[in-house]
C-alpha cells in the first residue's frame, strides 16, 4: 500500500452508490484495520463495534438518531419533511459501523482506549477507500441522547466514538487545503544536527512525514493539532530519561483544548488520526516509532518546559529511532 498516496487521497464522503457493502468486506476491513494498529499497551481490544447494513437496521439507527430532533423544541419547528430527508439519508446508506471504547480506571487509560477506536477508525477508512469505499465519520450532537444510547447498548463504563458512514463512492469529493505542518511546528532546543541526523530522524524529514500525516480528518476543518520536536540537546535528554527511551529524537504531538467538550472529544480524536497516519508512513521509514502515552503527560508542570501552552495537552510522545532501551543506562546525547 503507497501510504503517502492513500492518506493525502482519502475524502470525507457523504454520498454514495446503492451498491451493497458486503458484510465480509466490513469483516475484513476491521480485523486488517486492528492488525495495523500497534498497540503500545496491554495489546487486549478495549473497544466494539456494531455493524448496521440490512435495510431494517438502517431503519433502526435512523430512527434513533431522530429521537432527540424530534423531542427537541428546535426539531418540533422543523418541517416534517426535513426530518425525513435526514432520516432517508441515514436509511439509504449502505452500512454504518458504530464504534465504542471501554473507559478505563484513570484518564490515562480511558484516553488509552479511546486513541486506540480512533486510529482504527481512520486504519477502517484509509483501508475501505483503497477498495474505493467512501466513509464519513459522523459525532453530531444528535447523537447524545437517551435513545441512540439505547438502540447501539452503550453499557456502563463505556464510550461512544463514533459512527463511520459508508458505501461505494461514484465522485471524489473536493480535497480541502490543510496547513503546512511547518506552520505548526517548533523545535526546542534547536540542535538538530548530530544525532538526530546522523540517525536519519532529522526535523527535515519529520516534517515532510507530517505534511502527509496532516491529511487526516478533523471535523470543521479545525486542524487541532501541533507539533514540538526535540532532536538533541537537553530537550532531547530530558525526554529520554522522562521516557526511559534511548530514543535519536521526539515529537511531542500537541492538541487545541476547546472549550466546548464535543469540540475537545473530536479533536483528540482528529489527532489521533493523524498519530495514526504518521505511524503508518513512518513504517516504511528506516527508523523506528514509537507511540507512547507516558504518565507524565498528564503533569503540566512536566509539559510546560517543551512550550506546550495552557490551552492544550501532549496526545502523545513518539519517540524516533534508537532502540528503545532505557536511556538511563545508557550514554544519552551520544553525537558520532
Ligand atoms: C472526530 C471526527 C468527527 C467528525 N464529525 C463529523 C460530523 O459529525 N459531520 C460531518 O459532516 N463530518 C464530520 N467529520 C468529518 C470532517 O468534516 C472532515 O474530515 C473534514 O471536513 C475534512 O474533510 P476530509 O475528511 O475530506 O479531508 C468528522 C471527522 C472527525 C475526525
Amino acid at each position: 500500500m503507497n501510504w503517502s498516496k492513500t492518506i493525502r487521497e482519502r475524502r470525507s464522503v457523504r454520498r454514495y452508490s446503492s451498491r451493497p457493502v458486503a458484510q465480509e468486506t466490513i469483516d475484513s476491513l476491521l480485523n486488517e484495520a486492528a492488525h495495523l494498529y500497534r498497540a503500545e499497551g496491554d495489546g487486549a481490544s478495549h473497544w466494539r463495534s456494531l455493524c448496521y447494513r440490512t435495510p431494517e437496521a438502517r431503519h433502526r439507527l435512523a430512527d434513533s438518531m431522530i429521537a432527540k430532533i424530534k423531542g427537541s423544541t428546535l426539531g418540533k419547528l422543523l418541517p416534517g419533511k426535513m426530518i425525513d430527508l435526514i432520516k432517508k439519508q441515514a436509511t439509504d446508506t449502505p452500512a454504518h459501523l458504530v464504534f465504542i471504547a471501554e473507559s478505563g480506571s484513570t484518564q490515562r487509560q480511558s484516553d488509552e482506549n479511546y486513541a486506540a477506536v480512533c486510529s482504527i477508525m481512520q486504519n477502517v477508512q484509509l483501508l475501505g477507500w483503497e477498495l474505493g469505499i467512501g466513509m464519513l465519520w459522523y459525532t453530531d450532537q444528535i447523537l447524545n441522547s437517551a435513545a441512540f444510547e439505547r438502540e447501539i447498548g452503550l453499557r456502563e463504563g463505556e464510550r461512544f466514538a463514533g459512527i463511520l458512514s459508508m458505501g461505494y463512492y461514484e465522485k471524489v469529493p473536493r480535497a480541502r487545503k490543510r496547513t503546512p505542518a511547518e506552520q505548526k511546528w517548533t523545535i526546542v532546543e534547536g540542535d538538530v544536527s548530530g544525532y538526530a541526523d546522523h540517525l536519519q530522524v532529522s526535523s527535515r524529514s519529520v516534517l515532510a512525514l507530517l505534511n502527509d500525516a496532516v491529511w487526516a480528518p478533523n471535523d470543521g476543518l479545525r486542524e487541532p493539532w501541533r507539533f514540538i520536536y526535540a532532536g538533541g540537546g537537553e530537550a532531547a535528554d530530558r525526554l529520554r530519561a522522562l521516557n526511559g527511551d534511548a530514543a535519536a529524537a521526539f515529537l511531542l504531538v500537541v492538541a487545541k483544548e476547546e472549550s466546548d467538550s464535543h469540540k475537545r472529544e473530536e479533536d483528540y480524536a482528529a489527532v489521533c488520526c493523524l498519530i495514526q497516519n504518521f505511524q503508518l508512513l513512518a513504517a516504511s521509514e528506516p527508523w523506528p516509532v514509537r507511540r507512547t502515552m507516558p504518565e507524565w503527560i498528564y503533569d503540566p508542570e512536566h509539559c510546560k518546559p517543551f512550550g506546550v501552552r495552557p490551552q492544550e495537552r501532549i496526545v502523545a510522545v513518539l519517540a524516533l529511532g534508537g532502540d528503545g532501551r532505557d536511556s538511563r543506562s545508557t550514554p544519552s546525547s551520544k553525537k558520532t
